[in-house]
């Protein structure tokens, strides 16, 4: 029986460990998950997702406080159309991000960033040119194109000196996704390196309706390659969206794809930028405890934990510092909080919604946003004497998913007691 390690991922001549860890957003797959990945010879992501609040985390700056402070006398008013970012703090705060990371970057892998055409920053074109712009600048390796079908994103950017060099590729959940992108992307003459097909099963936002479970990742991957057969292409796939393990991941290599994107299992390591309650809540799980639900405001369904506290809690938006869904001043959430704030005017806190504000919550990780199978990671690790479950590093999850046959899962190891003699 095959594993993992015996397929390679080709792209631009150079080999790699056909293993992507996909990007989780808000500062989920972290630098430091993005760099292991790298480090082991596979694809790791970053994502640029609430980019200037991750940056105020790390780098010490106070892009967010600067932005609510301009705009303070925006909060109480319905309209945020005036409510911009400044394009100079999203390029350096962009741009410094990912010097950072590629500074860091060691062994033969690659560090693409995550970049979501839903997050239209109240100025959409604008916002993407500059942070897809920065990002070459400041060189990534690679851009995967998410949350939309991005059918303008090339042009932003045609006329960067990077535009043919560097990595670009997108996330489709059908070959129609993709040829509606292929169209675009044959006009600049500029095809996509790769294109990662997203099943139902994958965590975050899902390409599909609520009748999600009528899809299949397989099936997809066959239609990509029948299309892509009958187009003369061959634009290497990467599957993602359920594949649990290396023996999943082996099955996909052998029935068409090129390599994998796998997140949820990463998402509990020591690398993920989760707190460390949430990744035990992801590990408490049953299958029961996940759903998928139209609560974000972007539209698309989100699978996530029923318990995520987003659910809960409706607060008041925050447009003036972080606004990073608003689009044409507004944004479904905005526009729903105030039709209830209206029924009850002595009422701006506990306000009941059907969506989140997305914003706030994923900032704060309200979203315990996770793949179907999240209910399977108690399987993956040790449970130790207090309850809690033994959180496994980055390198333990890819070398399981890169080494592991016969759909076993290997344990991490457990730490040494300390001595009590
Ligand atoms: C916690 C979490 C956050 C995610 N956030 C994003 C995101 O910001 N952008 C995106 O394109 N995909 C996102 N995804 C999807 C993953 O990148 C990936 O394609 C998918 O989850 C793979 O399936 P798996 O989780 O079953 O392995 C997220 C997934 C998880 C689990």
């Amino acid at each position: 029986m095959k594993c993992v390690d015996d397929f390679r991922l080709v792209l631009g001549g150079k080999e790699y460990v056909p293993i992507v860890i996909g990007g989780m957003g808000v500062d989920i797959s972290t630098a430091e998950l993005a760099l292991e990945a790298a480090r082991l010879g596979g694809i790791g992501h970053i994502s640029d997702a609430m980019y200037m609040d991750v940056s105020d985390r790390y780098f010490d700056t106070d892009y967010t406080g600067t932005k609510a402070q301009q705009y303070r006398k925006y909060i109480p008013l319905h309209n945020k159309t005036d409510v911009l970012f400044d394009l100079k703090m999203v390029e350096e705060a962009t741009k410094r991000q990912v010097a950072d990371v590629m500074e860091r970057k060691r062994g033969d892998g690659m560090i693409f960033i995550n970049c979501m055409e839903k997050l239209t920053m109240n100025a959409a074109r604008d916002t993407l040119r500059t942070r897809l712009s920065a990002a070459m600048d400041a060189g990534i390796d690679g851009i995967t194109l998410a949350a939309g079908l991005h059918q303008n994103t090339l042009k932003l950017i045609e006329d960067h000196p990077r535009f043919r060099d560097v990595k670009i590729g997108i996330i489709v959940s059908s070959h129609r996704a993709l040829q509606i992108f292929l169209r675009r992307s044959a006009k600049l003459n500029r095809l996509p390196d790769y294109v990662v097909v997203e099943g139902p099963l994958a965590g975050g936002h899902l390409g599909f309706g609520l009748d999600w479970a009528d899809y299949d990742l397989r099936t997809i991957v066959h239609d990509v390659n029948r299309y892509q057969e009958k187009e003369g292409l061959s634009i290497p796939v990467i599957a993602g969206g359920g594949i649990f393990t290396g023996s999943d991941a082996v099955s996909f290599l052998e029935d068409g794809a090129d390599a994998v994107q796998v997140a949820t299992r990463f998402a509990v390591t020591k690398e993920s930028g989760l707190p460390d309650h949430v990744k035990q809540e992801y590990f408490k799980s049953t299958e029961d405890d996940i759903e998928v639900n139209m609560a974000s405001p972007t539209g698309y369904p989100m699978r996530m934990l029923k318990k995520s506290p987003a659910l809960a809690i409706g607060l008041q938006p925050n447009c003036e510092a972080f606004g990073y869904l608003l689009d044409n001043g507004s944004c479904p959430y905005l526009e729903e909080y105030y039709q209830e704030v209206a029924k009850d005017p002595d009422n701006h806190f506990m306000v009941k919604t059907q969506k989140t504000c997305l914003c706030t919550h994923m900032r704060n990780h309200y979203v315990w946003t996770c793949g179907h199978y999240a209910y399977r990671l108690k399987d993956t690790t040790h449970k130790l004497a207090d309850g809690t479950y033994l959180l496994p590093t980055a390198e333990h999850v890819f070398k399981d998913y890169q080494f592991s046959k016969d759909n076993k899962i290997a344990l991490p190891e457990l730490p040494v007691p300390p001595f009590s003699g």
